[in-house]
């Protein structure tokens, strides 16, 4: 095998609910993940040494050094096969992307949930998806998820999760791409300033969502979305503000920021609604650009072997 290139989505939260900041500074949460089809591609090539090229949306703001995520998840794999008595060799990771970096989207995540899967491939090293799991968690809160994808419960710092039991309806989706970043640490902090020194409630899956999921039906999933760090990445970014009244307006069967932002999310009752949908938010001149996806989509998956 001389490379594995695999396709990996980026995410959205149906619901985000943030706990109380726990001693290791990370917060509790209960979340949905649902993975929307806006794929970014990550290529690994056997190489003299690590290293990692980025290319597409965004790539100079891609640490393209070992604080690459995707770096990190080789050497956390190479660490855990090497436990194992193997010695699997140096890398090269090129990451095509599309999923805007620093948005809310995961991306970052993405990349190295697709470069455990692609080392797995060719190392050869046959570990389980559930220990590719739990070498995730040790990556990011949210590069477990982008493994798994599909629709799925998130608890702790997001890493435990729970497949979404629901019926295949696909939902028709339209993202608004800010033009500029937010940080989750600063979105996070600024939540936690929000509260003051009122203690959070611990989180809880809402029932609501759930049941809607279960019904499949869009308008009751569209009036069930919630995130708590919504407040908080309107406060750093208050143009957010805006861009949600005018999707609602603009006839979106629901409204948040994904996330920790910026970018927006509107459901829309099916595909054609989706295209009217984002015609009407271009026009309207709220946000750098739009993307229509749909969700959910499989977690990383291998697309070639060279
Ligand atoms: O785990 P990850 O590196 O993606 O998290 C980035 C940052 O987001 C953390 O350093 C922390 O500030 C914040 N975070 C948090 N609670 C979580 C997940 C992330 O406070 N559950």
């Amino acid at each position: 095998m001389t490379s594995v290139s695999v396709r990996v989505p980026a995410k959205i939260n149906l619901q985000l609910a943030v706990g109380p900041r726990r001693p290791d500074g990370y917060h509790d949460l209960v979340t949905v993940f649902h993975a929307v089809s806006l794929f970014d591609e990550v290529t690994v090539e056997p190489a003299g040494r690590d290293g990692v090229s980025v290319t597409g949306e965004g790539a100079d703001r891609v640490p393209a050094n070992g604080d690459n995520l995707a770096l990190r998840a080789v050497a956390a794999l190479r660490a855990a096969v090497r436990d194992r008595g193997g010695g699997p060799g140096r890398v090269h990771v090129s990451i095509a992307k599309r999923i805007p970096v620093a948005a809310g989207l995961a991306g970052g995540s993405a990349d190295a949930a697709a470069a455990l899967v692609a080392c797995n491939e060719l190392w050869e090293s046959g570990l389980t998806q559930q220990r590719l799991l739990e070498i995730a968690a040790t990556v990011g809160s949210d590069v477990a998820f982008a493994l798994l994808g599909s629709t799925a419960v998130g608890r702790g710092r997001g890493e435990q999760l729970t497949p979404a039991l629901a019926p295949a309806t696909r939902y028709h989706w339209v993202l608004a791409l800010a033009d500029g970043q937010l940080s989750t640490p600063e979105v996070y902090a600024a939540l936690d300033r929000i509260r003051g020194d009122q203690e959070a409630a611990p989180p809880v899956l809402d029932a609501a969502l759930m049941s809607a999921l279960r019904s499949g039906q869009a308008r009751l999933v569209g009036s069930s979305l919630s995130n708590d760090l919504q407040q908080a990445a309107v406060s750093l970014f208050p143009p957010l503000r805006k861009t949600l009244t005018a999707g609602l307006e603009l006839g979106a069967l629901g409204a948040l920021v994904s996330g920790s932002g910026p970018t927006c999310v509107f459901l829309a009752a099916n595909a054609e609604r989706a295209l009217e949908l984002a015609v009407s938010i271009s026009g309207a001149g709220v946000c750098r650009s739009v993307a229509r996806v749909s969700g959910p989509v499989p977690g990383a998956t291998v697309v070639r072997v060279g």
